[in-house]
């Protein structure tokens, strides 16, 4: 420790620091969640230390038994702070000289809290990011788990939300499933990044004490080192990605929770939410609120505001490390929290839906199938855009009769085209209709069931 003040940085400093100066520099409150990585990083750089001669074998394992015993304290609940601890780092190095006197003063040789922090940083998101792959996998999993057992399920397929086409009720969880599976391989993407060394980098201008970044790095298990030390200690690029990850993956699930949200309504009355995850009304005895979906779609919104907050932190900083950076850790762990909070919902949202399969077969309408009348004109010679028209005119003539379109009579439908035969009436068959749409991502069973196998074959290489 430098001075009498007990800071880090204490010796040059004679005046004392106004108390709400203190409290607003401190990032104690939320960065000792590192407790764990900050011990783990010091130990490797003892050993590094050690290598490079600048510690002994004994001081080196007098520092490595000090730092166990700090993170001990830690994970007992027994680590206490003192008033002066700015951060994880100061804590946990006051601690440290507390514990073995002198020799912890030689730890920080060499070392800077800018690269000891986005080193903690790193370590930590690279687990989280494990966690958060792992409750992805969860989710898409119980997705197509649910795709496959209710593939012979149909209902109406929605654009603009106005009754567009029938469809199976598994392509509909596929549609969200296969946005998932892009955002559980773009956050291993984002692991490899965030899984490079920045230790050795010291303040700015690097090491110049001989310490090797390449034994820090097996010891850390990284999979790379940074390649410039001004890079390493300021660019909190990985940390922008992992933001934009969670904004795009809440962006899929935001969308989904709509839809469950929309269908869950007396109005649709396609699916029913479990009471797990509905509440009541205080007022209102009848209602059954989707909360649960309601929630989801709404930290699609304190997700984007971290991320787009980082960027603007970011953006104009001058060279190197900042005090502004330390802005970075609070989004990274509330998007976590939020993140891991979410995807357990969803999962067990999903897992438990209930759905009440005649309501959405009886919602399935003739005029739903105008565009399956224009290919049946299409499969007899007919250009489609003359077939689309031929289609249309039979949509009217039904409106204007009064009519469903599966009830105009054969001669109604030859006045159009002499090309309608005693044949149109597959067309009204439902089941007929979607499996007509057998090419590869198409709602016809044999492709649901290819969409289920790509999605588990993709599952499956991601997961190993
Ligand atoms: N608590 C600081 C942070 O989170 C640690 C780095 C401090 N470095 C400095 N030069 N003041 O960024």
């Amino acid at each position: 420790m430098a001075s009498e003040s007990g800071k880090l940085w204490g010796g040059r400093f004679v005046g004392a620091v106004d108390p709400i100066m203190e409290k607003f520099n401190s990032s104690i409150s939320y960065d000792r969640h590192l407790w764990n990585v900050d011990v783990q990083g010091s130990k490797a750089y003892s050993r590094g230390l050690e290598k490079a001669g600048l510690l002994t074998k004994a001081e080196m394992q007098k520092i490595l038994q000090g730092l166990d015993k700090v993170a001990d304290e830690w994970a007992q609940g027994t680590f206490k702070l003192h008033p002066n601890d700015e951060d994880i780092h100061t804590a946990n190095e006051r601690r440290l000289k507390e514990l073995i006197g002198e020799t912890a003063g030689k730890l920080h040789t060499g070392r800077s809290r800018n690269d000891q922090v986005v080193t903690d940083l790193r370590l930590w998101m690279r687990q989280t990011c494990s966690k958060l792959s792992a409750l992805l996998w969860a989710l898409i999993g119980s997705m197509v788990d649910r795709a496959e057992a209710e593939r012979d399920v149909l209902f109406p397929g929605y654009t603009h939300l106005q009754r567009a086409q029938p469809i199976r009720w598994s392509h509909w969880i596929l549609s969200h499933a296969v946005a998932l599976t892009r955002d559980s391989e773009r956050l291993l993407e984002v692991q490899k990044r965030v899984n490079v060394l920045p230790l050795g980098s010291g303040a700015i201008a690097g090491n110049p004490l001989g310490v090797d970044r390449e034994l820090l790095r097996a010891e850390l298990n990284f999979g790379a080192i940074t390649l410039n030390s001004m890079d390493a200690t300021s660019e909190r690029d990985f940390v922008a990605e992992f933001l934009f990850w969670a904004s795009l993956c809440m962006t899929h699930l935001s969308r989904m929770a709509e839809d469950l949200i929309l269908y869950g309504t007396k109005e649709f009355n396609f699916v029913q939410l479990s009471d797990a995850y509905s509440t009541g009304s205080s007022l209102m005895p009848q209602k059954k609120n989707p909360d649960s979906l309601e929630l989801i779609r709404s930290k699609a919104g304190r997700v984007f505001g971290r991320c787009a907050g980082l960027l603007m932190t970011l953006k104009g900083l001058p060279s190197t490390y900042n005090k502004d950076l330390q802005e970075d850790k609070e989004a990274v762990f509330e998007v976590s929290d939020t993140m891991t909070a979410v995807l357990q919902v969803a999962t067990g949202v999903i897992s438990t839906l209930q759905i009440h399969r005649e309501n959405m077969t009886q919602a399935l309408s003739p005029d739903m199938l105008a565009t399956d009348l224009a290919y049946y004109l299409v499969r007899k010679g007919m250009p489609f855009r003359q077939a689309h028209e031929a289609s249309g005119k039979a949509v009217f003539m039904a409106e204007t009769k009064g009519v469903a379109l599966n009830q105009l009579s054969l001669q109604e439908l030859q006045t159009i085209s002499p090309l309608f035969s005693g044949d149109v009436s597959h067309v009204w068959d439902y089941g007929h209709s979607v499996e007509q749409y057998s090419a590869l991502g198409g709602t016809a069973r044999s492709s649901v069931e290819w969409q289920i196998g790509q999605v588990r074959a993709l599952l499956r290489a991601q997961q190993a």
